[in-house]
């Protein structure tokens, strides 16, 4: 199944009135033409003042799956679309208004390919695409955060030597000195975040800032959104449900895998939906956590 809901505009269904929000300053605002033909409105993100502000978007089957496991032939996010169209489009959005990307290594391994950008995912709309980054005084290319304890990184891979995009590689002291044993393009630079064996969340978020960032987009994997929600440090979440389900198998992974946290300390973290849409049989639900 390739290309579901080609070029679909993403119709709103609903929207709440964003004034609860106490935000002095908004990432985004009108889109150039090209754009809001297909995404109909405005794309604004409220700027926190305390710390850039973490948006994360996932696409999961109706049955809660947005990951199938090593038992199939692939196992990204196009697999869990159906490669819809339309989610490659909202992905790319969200991608345009972010200084930022952040991606755990897990999902870097899954797809030795892939490049962090919205061309990448939308070649046709990389004009409007740079008009708008250029209109909103973001650097041209979002610079690719990755997130690793063990440093098990390949250098060859694409995301990791695209001309013109950054690559932050955040990783324990074990995990920079495997990296410094192996091959690594001069846009990978390399910061070791704490003592221990993983990258604390709170590290991440100053290392990102560091980096000059209003607008972080995370795009998991499950685990490293387990660990940003467990922090309390996602802002917006835009879920993309896609039509299918998939049914158990030991492989299949949830949206967030909470390491280590007891039932009741997974629950309680409510939010409001803000915006729906849809394209075809894809639905786009925004959530808004409360701070
Ligand atoms: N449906 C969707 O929208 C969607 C979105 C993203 C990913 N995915 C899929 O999800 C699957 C990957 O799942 P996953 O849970 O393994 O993804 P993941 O969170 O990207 O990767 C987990 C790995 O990331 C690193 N990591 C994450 N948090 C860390 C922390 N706090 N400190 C240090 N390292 C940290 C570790 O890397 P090391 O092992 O190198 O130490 C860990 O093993 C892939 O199949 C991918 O395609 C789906």
């Amino acid at each position: 199944m390739a290309g579901r809901s080609e070029g679909l505009a993403l119709e709103p269904l609903w929207h709440a009135s964003q004034g609860a929000v106490d935000a002095v300053d908004v990432r985004g605002g009108p889109l150039p033409a090209e754009l809001a033909n297909r995404y109909r409105d405005d794309l604004d993100i409220p700027l926190r003042q305390d710390r850039p502000t973490i948006i994360a978007n996932f696409v999961s089957t109706l049955d809660g799956a947005v990951a199938l496991g090593p038992s199939e032939p692939s196992a990204g996010g196009g697999e869990i679309s159906g490669f819809s169209d339309a989610d490659r489009f909202m992905m790319a959005l969200l991608r345009c208004v972010a200084d930022v990307v952040i991606v755990g290594a897990g999902t870097v391994r899954t797809g030795r390919r892939h490049i962090w950008t919205a061309d990448h995912l939308q070649p046709a709309l990389s004009g409007a695409f740079a008009a708008w980054r250029s209109e909103l005084w973001l650097a041209p290319q979002p610079t690719t955060v990755i997130v690793s304890a063990s440093g098990n990184l390949d250098g060859t891979h694409s995301g990791l030597n695209a001309p013109g995009v950054p690559v932050v590689v955040v990783t324990t002291r074990a995990g920079a000195e495997r990296m410094a044993m192996g091959l690594f393009s001069s846009n990978v630079r390399v910061q070791v975040a704490g003592d221990g064996d993983r990258v604390p969340v709170g590290s991440l978020l100053e290392i990102v800032a560091g980096l000059g960032a209003r607008v972080a987009l995370c795009e998991g994997g499950p685990h490293l959104f387990g660990d940003l929600i467990r922090a309390r440090l996602v802002d917006d979440l835009f879920l993309t449900l896609a039509p299918q389900i998939v049914g158990r198998d030991a492989n299949v992974k949830r949206l967030a895998l909470v390491e280590g946290a007891s039932v009741s300390e997974g629950r309680g973290r409510w939010s409001s939906l803000i915006d729906v849409r849809h394209a075809g049989d894809d639905v786009f639900l925004r959530y808004r956590f409360a701070p």
